[in-house]
């Protein structure tokens, strides 16, 4: 059996389905260019029949990314059409398609009478989907993976019917989903050893695992069926997704590469480019790294208590598993400043992963010396800030121009802001609670709106006093919510920068939304 462990990365896909973040067409391309800088084998773009953005991002990787991209349809013809016509552009393409296999998933979901009246009759149905939805997709698309949800908790015996019955309608990659997170690493391993047994056709396909993390164990249930014979992984970076989230990339592959003695797999992962790839997704999903996160934390390589710093000094591998350089860690902690030049920043940034066109320098230059001029020391977690943001904020609708706040104690709060919607500018105050409050009842008159606030939060994203200030703003519209991203030096600068941030993000789904579904004819899942 060939040891090359594929990976299949669904960051844009189940990773962007984590509660909180919702990523624009360019943060979603950015973070392609990156999975293909790690190399990873197949990039999930995203479900495209589930809304116009994400048939637009689907359709905007496939063109630009030269990868294997995968987009997921549930089984029927619509989804499947709607997954093809997103991938239409790809060089290397995969159709990805679904159905429930559990007796929870098959009762819950499936309860209608037009699927059966009873769980067997229910069963048939859910079988002749899989068949029929994986030949349909096979006649558009030469590469198919078929996935049984909630595999985890399905019977072992009609699972392998499903899978024999993917495979026979020509799947290439049969996916084992523990769905809810439930399964053990024995008992998740021995499924997979039991489908190897069970289905008769299983030397036709590719075995693929996706597994949530629900009790802390996807990395762990991972890792079992790989040496139970799975040979693709499904994961994201720094382990984002539904709930608890997905197995993370970086754990399971450096699992391999550190404990190669035991696992002898190999991936075609680019570990040095692991690091880049974690804190791209960090900064744009607004998903904080835990500190003590394997792998890529804060406090992943650092060493506290004198013994250990003692034994470090003395040699590394007392108390190093891996050296960081291998998973990409910055070797030195440059420090840039007002006098830095363009070139001393462009090498900069070459090292952070970011290859920059001459005329991209000069807008980020720019933005580097305003940020030198207020803060005198620009680290590199202030430069990754101005290349997020420069991404983050192409071509939003609504830009802040000006900004104005009185307060202090004893005093009313009071915001002056003057923003920029396309050629207009609209100029507005108001009074608040807060100054926060009086900057968003400011621009809430100047653009004519009022909106609910679900969630407000503010965190430091440097060191220092003069570390910039992060806010993430979450609004919500009729069927889904929205988080903007601001970041400043100044909070409230940061926070009115967030707020329009999320505007721009529902005005940019409802215009989508408006003009996709009239030339498409496309429906909306929520
Ligand atoms: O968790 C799951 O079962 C999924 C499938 C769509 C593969 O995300
Ligand atoms: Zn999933």
């Amino acid at each position: 059996m060939e040891n090359k462990i594929f990976i299949f990365d669904t960051t844009l896909r189940d990773g962007e389905q984590s509660p909180g973040a919702s990523l624009n067409i360019y943060e979603k391309l950015e973070i392609a260019h990156q999975l293909a800088k790690l190399n990873v084998d197949v990039i999930e773009a995203g479900f495209p029949i589930s809304s116009p953005a994400q048939f637009e991002a689907v359709k905007l990787i496939a063109s630009e990314v030269d990868k294997t991209i995968a987009a997921l349809a549930r089984a029927n013809e619509k989804d499947i059409d709607s997954a093809f016509k997103a991938l239409a552009q790809a060089r290397s393409k995969r159709i990805h398609t679904f159905t429930s296999t559990s007796d929870f998933h098959i009762m819950g979901k499936f309860g209608h009478e037009k699927y059966g009246k009873s769980l067997a009759e229910k069963r048939e149905t859910i079988l002749k989907m899989a068949y029929d939805s994986v030949k349909y997709a096979k006649s558009l698309c030469e590469d198919v993976e078929f996935s049984a949800e909630d595999a985890g908790r399905t019977d072992i015996n009609y699972l392998a019917e499903v899978i024999y019955t993917a495979i026979d309608a020509g799947a290439n990659v049969v996916n084992i989903p523990d769905t809810t997170g439930y399964t053990l690493p024995k008992e998740f391993g021995e499924k997979i050893a039991q489908l190897r047994k069970l289905v008769k056709n299983i030397d036709k396909a590719v075995i693929s695992v996706h597994c949530h993390n629900d009790l802390g164990l996807a990395v762990a249930n991972s890792i079992s069926a790989i040496e139970n014979g799975a040979r693709q992984i499904e994961c994201t970076v720094n382990g984002i997704g539904e709930r608890a989230g997905n197995a993370s990339l970086e754990e399971i592959v450096m699992a391999i590469k550190v404990r190669n003695d035991l696992l002898k797999y190999s991936t075609n992962i680019e570990t040095r480019e692991i690091y880049n790839s974690s804190k791209l997704v960090s900064g744009f999903t607004g998903i904080l790294v835990q500190r003590n996160k394997a792998i890529v934390g804060e406090n992943a390589f650092a060493h506290e208590s004198g013994i250990h710093q003692d034994g470090m000094l003395k040699d590394r591998n007392t108390y190093e598993i891996m050296t960081p350089e291998l998973v990409g860690y910055p070797k030195t902690k440059i420090i840039l400043g007002r006098h830095s030049g363009r070139h001393g920043l462009k090498v900069r940034l070459k090292e952070l992963g970011y290859e920059i066109t001459d005329q991209k320098l000069d807008e980020v230059y720019l933005a580097f010396t305003e940020l030198a001029d207020k803060k005198k020391e620009v680290f590199d977690e202030d430069l990754r800030i101005i290349m997020g943001d420069s991404i983050s904020h192409k071509n939003e609708h609504y830009e802040l121009n000006y900004l104005h706040v009185i307060s202090g104690s004893g005093s009313i709060p009071t915001a002056v802001v003057r923003i920029k919607k396309d050629s207009e500018i609209k100029e507005e105050s108001s009074t608040g609670d807060g100054p926060v409050d009086a900057v968003f009842n400011a621009i809430e008159r100047a653009l004519g709106i009022k909106q609910q606030i679900e969630s407000y939060n503010v965190r430091s994203v440097t060191s220092g006093r003069q570390a910039m200030g992060e806010v993430l703003v979450r609004i919500r519209s009729s069927s889904r919510s929205f988080t903007g991203r601001g970041i400043s030096t100044d909070i409230i600068e940061a926070s009115a920068k967030a707020y329009l941030n999320a505007l721009n993000k529902k005005e940019q789904h409802e215009t989508l939304l408006k003009t996709t579904s009239e030339e498409n004819n496309l429906i909306t899942v929520v």
